[in-house]
Order: C-alpha cells, then structure tokens, then sequence
C-alpha cells in the first residue's frame, strides 16, 4: 500500500486546501493511505543561513518541526500539496517551510522524483499572482517529480467544489499522480511546465522555474515557448542536484578565502543606525529582560 502525504498550507480547517488534497486522494486509483499534515501545527522557525545542514551530520541544527516534516516527506511514495493565494502568492507557512530545503540536500537520492501534484487555491480568477510559481518551486525543492500544478478558484470555505468542474480536475489530479507523464501542454515551458517567464527582450524570454531561456511566438491558438535546455539550467536532473549540492558545500571554503576582504566591505555598515526591535514585556514576571525578548521574538516566528 503507498503513503501519499498531503499538505495543506492553509490554517482553515475544512478549508478549500484541505478539501482538495482530500478530493484529489479519494481519486488515486492505487491502494493507499493517506497521511496529512497542516503546515500551522508544526512550528517551523526561520532558516538562520548557516548552512550547517549541508555538512555532516547532514541536519538543520535548530530544534523545531522542520525534521518531523521532512521524515514524512521522505517516507511518502506519493505528495499532493495545496496552498491558499495570500496576498498574490502562496502563503508564508508554504514558503517557511521552503526556506528549510537546504536540509534537503542531504537527502538527494531518496527524496529525488517522488510523484508529486499541486494546487494553489485563489479566491478571484485572475488574482492568484505568482501562486503557480509558488508551489512549482516548493515542489521543487522537495526534489520531486511535478506531475501538475493546478490554479482553482473559492473563497468561502467549501466554495471550491460549488464548482463542478474543480471536482472533475481534483479527480484527474488524484488519477495524474501515479501514471506516466504527460508531455507538458498550453502555454506553458515545454521542458518544465512552469508557466511564469521573464522576457529578456522582444522576444526571449526565461522560465522562472527551470531557468531556462528560449524564444516566444504567436501562434492562432496563443503563444508557444521554445525553451530549450541550456548551461543555466537549475536541478532538472540527479547529476544536478549533486553538484549543486558540492557547490553549496564549496561556499565554505570560500567564504574562509574571502572572510578578510568581505570584511573591509560589511565593517563599513557595522555602525551609525538603530535597529527597531520588540519591547519586553512589562509583566511583573518577567525579570531577565534579555531572555523575555529573544524569546518573544522566537515565538513571533513560530508558524504555530
Ligand atoms: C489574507 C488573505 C489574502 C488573500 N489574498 C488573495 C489574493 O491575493 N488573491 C485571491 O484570489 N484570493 C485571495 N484570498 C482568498 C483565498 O485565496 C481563498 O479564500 C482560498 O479559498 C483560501 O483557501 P482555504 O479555504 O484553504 O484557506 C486571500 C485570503 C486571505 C485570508
């Protein structure tokens, strides 16, 4: 039996999220069981940029939820994510958690292509902003093989199966998962299936996702993108990531060789500001100030 792991980024309970990764797994025609996390639960701090996850023993120092997530990651044959369009992209709880895939790389082999599908959920057509691209580069990073990423549309809770059409999508979505995949189709790139490009100039453009660039032309049935793979490419293949993963790992020693001349640069912006931080709370009991204020400062971060 496989273990398919759902994300639901929205905090809604029974919200559109968590209904349509439960409407796209009650479709997967394979005998499975279906695990969910709801990424508010967990509480995720900020990756510090410390790379330290890069190193042996190959895990994020900070002692937060982020390895319970990962070890469900890594133990599902099968991920389906949803996130609600906040503010025109995927909310932050998605992208908290995807700041923390650096600790991914220590995990390239087992997590490399596992099925994936997901969806961003948007209250107005035509308002979901950078959404797409959103969960595109969550999945991403999770090193998964994108079978789909889909744009539905409800904003109340529940509104999004009003619309019989999402159903039908939601059941397509749950059968893509564990079958073949389909050459990417629509005005989308032909290599990735992101659907968000940079235009260089009149006509070159880049897809946001794989990074790759091509030309755009018109067609009677809309626009096509010739994107073909080049050097800029980012992480389509295992090779990749390894190397990557070696050039990650190189900044190290870099930044060793580099310490004294980066220095001369950031000491010129040691001083001459004030930064603005949280007061302590005047709670009687409260009498380390200095402790109430990290403190209260890492729970502002917490995703709980
Ligand atoms: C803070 C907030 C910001 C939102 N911003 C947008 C937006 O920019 N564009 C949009 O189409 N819908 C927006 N919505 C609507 C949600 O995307 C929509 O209600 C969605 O169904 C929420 O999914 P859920 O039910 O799983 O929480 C916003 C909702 C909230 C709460």
């Amino acid at each position: 039996m496989k273990t398919i792991l759902g994300i639901v980024a929205s905090p809604r309970k029974l919200g559109n999220c968590e209904l349509v990764v439960k409407e796209i797994a009650r479709n997967i025609p394979e005998d499975h069981r279906l695990e969910l996390i709801r990424l508010q639960d967990l509480s995720v701090l900020p990756c510090k940029a410390c790379y330290r996850c890069l190193f042996d023993p190959m895990r994020c120092i900070q002692k937060d939820d982020f390895q319970l997530f990962l070890d469900r990651v890594l133990a599902a044959d099968g991920i389906i994510v949803a996130a609600p369009t906040y503010l025109l992209g995927a909310n932050a709880l998605l992208k908290l958690v995807q700041d923390r895939g650096l600790a991914c790389y220590g995990h390239i082999e087992a997590l490399w292509r596992k099925p994936a599908i997901g969806v961003g959920v948007a209250g107005i057509p035509g308002r979901e902003g950078r959404t797409h691209l959103d969960i595109y580069s969550f999945l991403k990073f999770l090193m998964t093989d994108i079978k789909s990423v889909n744009i539905l549309y409800g904003t109340l809770p529940g509104e999004v199966f009003l619309n019989g059409q999402n159903l039908q999508t939601a059941a397509e979505l749950g059968r893509a998962l564990f079958a073949p995949a389909k050459p990417a189709a629509g005005q989308t790139c032909p290599i990735c299936g992101g659907n968000t490009f940079q235009f260089l100039d009149r006509e070159t453009v880049r897809c946001m996702v794989c990074s790759n660039a091509g030309t755009m032309r018109m067609t009677e049935t809309g626009p096509v993108f010739d994107i073909v793979s080049g050097a800029h490419e980012m992480l389509r293949s295992l090779d990749d990531l390894l190397a990557h993963r070696l050039w990650l790992q190189s900044m190290k020693q870099r930044f060793m060789t580099e310490k004294d001349r980066l220095k001369t640069i950031t000491r010129q912006y040691r001083e001459g500001f004030e930064w603005v931080r949280p007061q302590a709370p005047t709670d009687s009991s409260s009498t380390d100030s200095g402790d109430t204020v990290s403190a209260a400062h890492s729970e502002g971060q917490r995703m709980a």
